[in-house]
């Protein structure tokens, strides 16, 4: 592992081998002050005590940080530096939160100005004043983009439903297959739909194949092809190609080039958010991933939440051998949070060659999947806890006291639990004719718990995780804001197509 000494090294290497031999409650009485490891931040209450790491470890992490050049790519970021090295690009997704305070004042007036644009648009149509062609209000969105275009907008449309109103429904259509299409197409009036293109490149083929074939369906059942020009938004970096497809300047709302796909909810590609709930619940969210921001930026290294996460994640992934990370959501509203972590973990941190552009001599970011309790327990919780994979796991619970039938809501929060005991302590027959009843446990774990899931706290969540990423791989050495290796296979992609298509 890079930044380490030879000597932390083979400490942390014993103490991994201690950790994976003894027992757990031998652990977690080993380890001393597991206050340190109980945290709260905003509306968020993260519990790590459940993972295999002491303070001697931590400490060792802690050097691991030191000795890396997280603090000055942490400085560089904020500062808006081009930190994207192999695409010369500052990342600037935090600035459109108003989570940045050292970036110029130009610059935070741009922000605001265009966020004031895409935010009027949506009070607008949510209102009614901007409407159809033939002066209808809009009832139907369909948002058209795929990856970091669709993931977190539809995660936070579905997950915040609770909380909507009003305002025009909002459909999402982001695989290349005719058949979502088509059957969500078949339940849409055209003079009562708007789509919204949703590409930062608008060069994306998922995206432009649908968006070609939603153009089509649109024309052919409403004559004048000018109505185009009332029914067609774009949310892109390329405003010249959304303007060539035929959407009016005036609809096109555009993403600077320092706003990665994954990091986009937070931009005009948020719009289809500010539809479903209003713009004020819209910066609510907004202002719950600015206050973490702000934690990120100001907390030492001894009591910054998304540091420690990301050091207990190191220890997991590089000595405890973890192969995956599962996240387990506890509540439906959550539902798409695991696609959402994938693509922000996966794709920032699916890495092998350091900033520098050497091979990593370690391994760095694991798989990343997961689902929802209950039912995860009835499918894959029996290979969690009896199989022979190793794994680290996120639990994600809602006290929710507000939950329409309390009685449900205790069902799933008992179940969290007790899945986040067993993992934990497993369960030791001590008769070796039940041996098949033995559970390992010594699943390191972590339990966030939220109270009451708004805007607010799911902006939380979701900055947390990126700020869990970004030390993930600074302690890497590894440049999180870029994505080269999905680029061959769409290239390969094309000359089959051209094949398949003769
Ligand atoms: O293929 C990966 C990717 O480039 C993601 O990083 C991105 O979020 C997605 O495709 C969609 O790209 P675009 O917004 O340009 O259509």
């Amino acid at each position: 592992m890079k930044y380490l000494t030879k000597q932390e090294l083979a400490e942390l290497e014993l103490h991994a081998q201690h950790v994976l031999t003894s027992e757990i409650s031998d652990q977690i009485k080993d380890t001393g002050g597991r206050e340190r490891l109980h945290l709260k931040i905003a509306g968020l209450s993260i519990d790590h005590s459940r993972q295999l790491v002491n303070d001697s470890t931590l400490d060792i992490l802690l050097n691991l940080y030191k000795q890396s050049k997280t603090e000055k790519i942490k400085a560089d970021y904020l500062k808006g530096e081009p930190v994207n090295l192999t695409e010369n690009l500052a990342s600037l997704h935090m600035a459109m939160r108003d989570g940045m305070p050292a970036i110029d004042q130009q610059l935070k007036q741009q922000i605001t100005s265009n966020r004031g644009l895409y935010l009027k648009f949506a009070e607008r149509v949510r209102s009614g004043v901007i409407r159809s062609y033939n002066n209808k209000i809009f009832t139907d969105i369909v948002h058209i983009g795929i990856g970091g275009s669709h993931l977190g907008q539809e995660l936070a449309v579905e997950g915040l439903k609770d909380g909507r109103d009003s305002g025009p429904n909002i459909h999402f259509l982001s695989n290349i297959d005719s058949r979502p299409l088509i059957d969500l197409l078949r339940q849409l009036k055209p003079e009562t739909t708007l789509f919204l293109i949703a590409s930062k490149s608008f060069s994306t083929t998922e995206t432009k194949v649908n968006s070609l074939r939603a153009k089509s369906w649109f024309l052919e059942r409403v004559a004048e092809e000018d109505a185009i020009k009332n029914h067609f938004s774009a949310l892109t970096s390329n405003p010249r190609a959304a303007v060539e497809f035929g959407i009016p300047e005036k609809m096109v709302f555009t993403l600077m080039p320092e706003i990665g796909g994954r990091f986009s909810v937070w931009s005009s590609a948020g719009l289809p958010i500010a539809l479903s709930i209003g713009s004020k619940k819209y910066l609510e969210f907004l202002e719950g991933a600015r206050v973490v921001d702000e934690h990120f930026i100001n907390q030492d290294e001894l009591s910054n939440i998304p540091l420690l996460t990301a050091l207990v994640g190191i220890w997991n992934y590089n000595f405890l051998h973890c192969h995956t990370l599962a996240i387990l959501c506890y509540d439906q509203r959550l539902r798409l949070l695991p696609p959402y972590l994938q693509q922000l973990f996966m794709e920032c941190n699916g890495k092998s060659v350091t900033r520098s552009g050497e091979e990593c001599e370690y391994s760095t970011m694991p798989v990343v999947w997961g689902g929802q309790g209950t039912e995860g327990q009835h499918a894959y919780h029996q290979l969690l806890h009896q199989g022979t994979s190793t794994f680290a796991a996120d639990f994600i619970a809602i006290t929710d006291k507000k939950d329409p039938i309390a009685e449900h809501r205790n069902w799933l929060n008992a179940h969290a639990r007790a899945q986040s005991k067993v993992m934990s302590e497993g369960w030791n027959q001590k008769s070796n004719s039940e041996s098949f009843k033995n559970i390992r446990g010594h699943h390191p774990h972590t339990n966030i718990v939220i109270d009451q899931l708004g805007a607010s706290e799911l902006g939380s969540l979701l900055a947390y995780y990126e700020h869990v990423t970004f030390y993930l791989g600074t302690l890497w050495d590894i440049n999180s804001f870029d994505q080269w290796g999905v680029e061959r296979g769409k290239t390969i992609a094309n000359s089959i197509f051209k094949e398949l298509n003769k």
